[in-house]
């Protein structure tokens, strides 16, 4: 069998018409008519509608392609005819054409498949199931299927273009790619290592890289001067829509350089990007500071797509008699609020102050929220007594408020609060005013972010801790002046969503000690963690700096995918987990022996671990509730009817008849009387098995999707 000569299914068109091809793919759909069978062919290049008919085939081949099924791969030969009139297929590139088989080989059969493949129908006007339909799950369990699809094989091929810019441009630029470890010691970015046991070395574990930070300042070091990778990283941390735990930079940095450098780059880059989605960004990008960020929109990743920006209005109320307002003002507080223009008629009294003030604004972290809406020139709403004439009149000064807008305010003690929650309501009332303009692009780099972050204990880096600070002539221990520190730190934001972030960097060693003695690390820690580093910076270390850009992000943003996971071959799901390939999987005892994980003697019992636990301790460490010796018999009596339904339903599975049980309903946990917290809870012995407590709570993975 050779495959040599073969033709693209997708390219065939009016020209071929008239000669003999050879084609190889997989059956997209197929359409029987008693004696004619039209297949869609489908390879990498797109879909061809291949016909067995008696006139060009032999009986032998149409009783062969009689069989055929979807997703069957299959090898053929044929030729090329134009379409009767009439049927025509507009939705096919190929549409024109068709190919009369003569010969066919059945590479590989399918068995039924979980869903379908198929995303074109054979006839006009007819429609086919969209994957929408089909559970992430079940798509991820078998990706390889649903990676046949065009629409997913289209997001990797542009996302191989999208890749292929970045090396051609920075190739362009003078950079190099250089590969670095990824087995090596933890980098600080703020997530949880991925740890590798190390066998050769008992008891020691090797790091996967949060980034290659240290690793790309050492190539400074070593006189590489323009330095970048196309990079996976590994998070572990609390999971988000667009966050996997292992994931993908760009990652660069340069020497001799400082921000403009970065600026200039990174948006001749991202322009070139974002034209493999045939989306055109204007250049400069607009730059804001953190400050202005919060204060504006409250958010260091703000959406500009649209305005409902913040206005100031604390002090129109500094001398108010509304009772709410004077008692947060006279705690130090603020107020800000934003204009909804023209939008009255959707937001009524009901939605404002039944959802907004009393449902949605709650739930973003906010005690209350102060309406108003703008009728026949005055200020209508359920307070507006309580304001002085001139407080109206400020009101409408301020907000530019006119017939039909709506004003929203948020007061409190807390600038943090403020900003946030009024953030959060900003982009609530837009998704659902619809402001959003969803084929514009708009990005914006943040600069000028605080160097630290407060902590209970202190503080922590806002970046991480080899960015360099504004200043350096900082008391690392005085912490409320260490918090006025900014950062030389920026951030690539587009349409609300952080592409990416960098920095300049510290070259100077006294200065890294500060910073590290600043976030309270010992000399053994540092010494311990980043002593490799820290030598490297006395050895002539050149000024620096650099920046990293999610690739997932930005390619499903380019490609207007609808999550990170639609452009990543084999992502975990929304858990961390790999439904294709069942990772994270327990390993044998004897793998664990072998790393040095466990010191197991022949009778001791790993909680959890062992097959023979009793079940109920079991069922209690999966749960991670601990039990009390009480409620034993109680749990296990209900596990065995839960064992005994389990059998009933596994001995009627496959049976015709439909399963009907009766179970009795009874309280299995209270005795009579109101429900009274059991002493296990209260003496906290409840949260035995779990991971990690705090207070009434044991912590879960956080799965967050909207
Ligand atoms: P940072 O931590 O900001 O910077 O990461 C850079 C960019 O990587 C992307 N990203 C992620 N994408 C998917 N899943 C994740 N879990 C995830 N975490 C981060 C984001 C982010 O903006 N070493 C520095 C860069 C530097 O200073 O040069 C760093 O890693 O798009």
């Amino acid at each position: 069998m050779t495959f040599q000569g073969r033709s693209e299914c997708g390219r065939l068109g009016l020209s071929d018409c008239g000669s003999d091809v050879f084609l190889a793919g997989w059956v997209d759909a197929l359409r029987d008519h008693g004696d004619l069978l039209f297949i869609h062919l489908r390879d990498r290049s797109g879909i061809i509608q291949v016909v067995f008919s008696p006139d060009h085939a032999s009986p032998t081949l149409c009783q062969t392609a009689a069989d055929l099924r979807n997703e069957f791969c299959l090898l053929l030969r044929g030729r090329v005819q134009k379409r009767a009139e009439g049927t025509e297929n507009p939705n096919l590139e190929t549409g024109l054409v068709e190919v009369m088989a003569t010969a066919l080989t059945i590479l590989g059969k399918s068995d039924p498949l979980p869903f379908t493949v198929s995303e074109k129908a054979m006839v006009t006007g007819a429609t086919v199931s969209s994957a929408d339909t089909v559970t992430e799950e079940l798509r991820l369990q078998y990706r390889y299927l649903d990676l046949r699809r065009p629409s997913m094989q289209d997001y990797l091929i542009k996302r191989h273009r999208i890749v292929k810019t970045v090396r051609d441009f920075l190739d362009e630029r003078g950079f190099i790619e250089i590969e670095t470890p990824m087995l090596t010691k933890s980098t600080p970015e703020g997530a949880r290592d991925y740890l590798v046991p190390s066998r050769v070395h008992p008891g020691h574990f090797y790091a996967l890289p949060q980034s290659p930070q240290l690793f790309k300042q050492l190539l400074m070091v070593s006189g590489y001067e323009k330095y970048f990778q196309v990079v996976r990283c590994f998070r572990d941390e609390d999971l988000r829509p667009n966050r996997q735990p292992e994931f993908t930079q760009l990652d660069l940095e340069a020497s001799f350089i400082d921000e403009e450098f970065i600026y200039e780059l990174m948006e001749a880059l991202i322009c070139r990007m974002f034209v493999i989605g045939g989306i055109d960004l204007f250049r400069p990008f607009p730059r804001m500071t953190y400050a202005e960020a919060m204060d504006t929109m409250g958010s260091d990743r703000p959406d500009t797509r649209f305005g409902l920006r913040f206005i100031e209005a604390t002090d129109i109320f500094q001398n108010t008699s509304y009772g709410i307002f004077k008692q947060i003002l006279d705690r130090g507080g603020c107020i800000k609020g934003i204009n909804i223009k023209g939008r009255s008629e959707q937001l009524s009294k009901n939605v404002l102050q039944n959802e907004y003030a009393k449902e949605i604004v709650p739930s973003f972290g906010a005690k209350g929220m102060t309406w108003m809406r703008v009728i026949d020139g005055t200020l209508e709403s359920n307070i507006v007594q309580f304001f002085s004439p001139e407080e109206q009149k400020a009101i409408l000064n301020r907000f530019g408020a006119q017939n039909g807008d709506v004003i929203i305010m948020i007061a409190d003690a807390s600038y943090e609060v403020v900003t946030t929650v009024l953030g959060q309501l900003r982009l609530h009332l837009a998704e659902r005013l619809d402001l959003v303009p969803r084929s514009t692009f708009s990005p914006l780099w943040i600069t000028d972010f605080p160097l630290f972050t407060a902590t209970e204990e202190g503080v922590t880096s806002s970046h991480h801790p080899f960015t360099a600070p504004d200043r350096t002539d900082f008391d690392p221990t005085d912490r409320e002046a260490l918090l006025y520190l900014r950062s030389r730190a920026y951030d690539i934001v587009v349409n609300g969503e952080e592409l990416g972030g960098g920095s300049i960097r510290i070259n100077d060693r006294n200065v890294q000690n500060k910073i590290f003695r600043a976030l309270g690390l010992t000399d053994n820690d540092v010494e311990e963690k980043f002593g490799f580093f820290l030598r490297a910076l006395d050895f002539g270390a050149p000024p620096h700096g650099g920046i990293a850009l999610g690739m997932d992000r930005v390619c499903s943003m380019i490609l207007q995918a609808s999550s990170i996971r639609e452009v990543i071959a084999f992502p975990k799901n929304r858990s961390a987990y790999c439904p294709l390939t069942g990772a994270p999987s327990f390993v044998a005892m004897d793998q664990l022996q072998e790393l040095g994980l466990f010191d197991v003697k022949e009778n001791d019992i790993i909680q959890g671990m062992d097959q023979n636990l009793d079940t109920v301790d079991a069922l209690s460490w999966v749960s991670r509730i601990g039990i009390e010796e009480s409620e034993r018999s109680l749990i296990a009596d209900a596990v065995d009817e839960a064992v005994r339904l389990a059998e009933i339903i596994g001995a009627k599975a496959g049976a015709d008849d439909p399963l009907f049980t009766n179970i009795n309903a009874v309280n299995r946990m209270r005795t009579k009387g109101d429900p009274l917290p059991s002493n296990h809870a209260k003496k906290g012995a409840i949260f035995k098995n779990a991971p990690a407590v705090k207070g009434n709570f044991f912590k879960v993975a956080a799965v967050l999707e909207f």
